[in-house]
């Protein structure tokens, strides 16, 4: 008989118990942390202030992750497309990688967590560049939950990038045409190492990919819910683990 973990709604839900079965946590959850700017806006203050309680949310988020048993946690920070947005607010979010860690690695070292990051990090300015660094270096024998930030990050410029460098070793004679698997692929990509994401999140209410993960979200459960990314908690992720639970992933096949 599965064993069934019963964790309780808070407030308004709590009438409904959420039942999460510990033997199918998804191994790597990916997070669209979406609607700061919207969540400020509601409240009457400037979007930056959506952002710092955004990085409340990412702690809480990373903290319930690790306490579900969930193994990989990817986090969309910022994409190759947020450049577009005002010079100030792009320069808020870029020094909140300073400020999240100077805060919370400590805690997530006592956690055994291992920072990771993802995309181009040539273009980031260099105080966000040695934050990111800090404590990819200072937590990588952690081998506990694995807090990957998809920071400058990009979908199709991932792909580009690697069909590029496929493109080269075929030109240098080290690679053949016929031996670009999709393995091959996936060591090649950004997330080169973690598994497929299970479930992906997003929060705000904004039902779309907004290029992330393109490859390695071909078959990952989709979970969406209205709330703004600062007010997502516990609960939240109790209800998507839940809901994933119910799906029946097939792959294409029958089940
Ligand atoms: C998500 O919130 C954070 C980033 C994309 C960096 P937004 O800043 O996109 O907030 P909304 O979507 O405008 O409300
Ligand atoms: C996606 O949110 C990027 C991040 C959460 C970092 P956006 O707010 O940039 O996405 P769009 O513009 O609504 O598609
Ligand atoms: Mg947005």
């Amino acid at each position: 008989m599965i064993k069934r973990v019963q964790a309780w709604l808070g407030r308004k839900d709590r009438q409904q118990p959420v039942e999460i079965s510990p033997d199918n946590i998804p191994l790597h959850v990916a997070v669209i942390m979406d609607g700061n700017g919207r969540w400020a806006k509601r409240r009457g203050l400037p979007r930056i202030v959506g952002h710092q309680n955004g990085m409340k949310a990412v702690k809480r988020a990373t903290i319930a992750a690790d306490e579900l048993g969930i193994k990989y946690l990817t986090m969309y920070a910022f994409s190759t497309e947020n450049w577009k947005r005002p010079k100030d607010e792009v320069e808020f979010l870029m020094r909140l990688p300073e400020e999240f860690l100077a805060i919370e690695l400590d805690e997530l070292i006592e956690k055994n967590v291992q920072v990771r990051v993802m995309g181009d990090a040539e273009a980031l300015p260099s105080y966000t560049r040695k934050a990111m660094e800090e404590a990819v270096a200072r937590t990588q024998n952690n081998t506990g939950l694995i807090l990957n930030f998809a920071l400058n990050y990009g979908g199709r410029k991932e792909i580009t990038d690697c069909m590029r460098s496929l493109g080269k070793d075929i030109e240098a004679g080290v690679l053949k045409p016929e031996d670009i698997t999709s393995e091959v692929i996936d060591s090649r990509l950004l997330s080169g190492g973690l598994p497929d994401p299970d479930l992906l999140i997003r929060t705000s209410g904004e039902m779309r990919i907004s290029n992330f993960m393109l490859w390695q979200l071909a078959y990952s459960e989709l979970w969406f819910t209205d709330a703004y990314w600062p007010e997502f908690n516990k609960e939240h992720l109790l209800q998507a683990v839940a809901e994933y639970q119910r799906r029946t992933r097939r792959y294409g096949g029958l089940k």
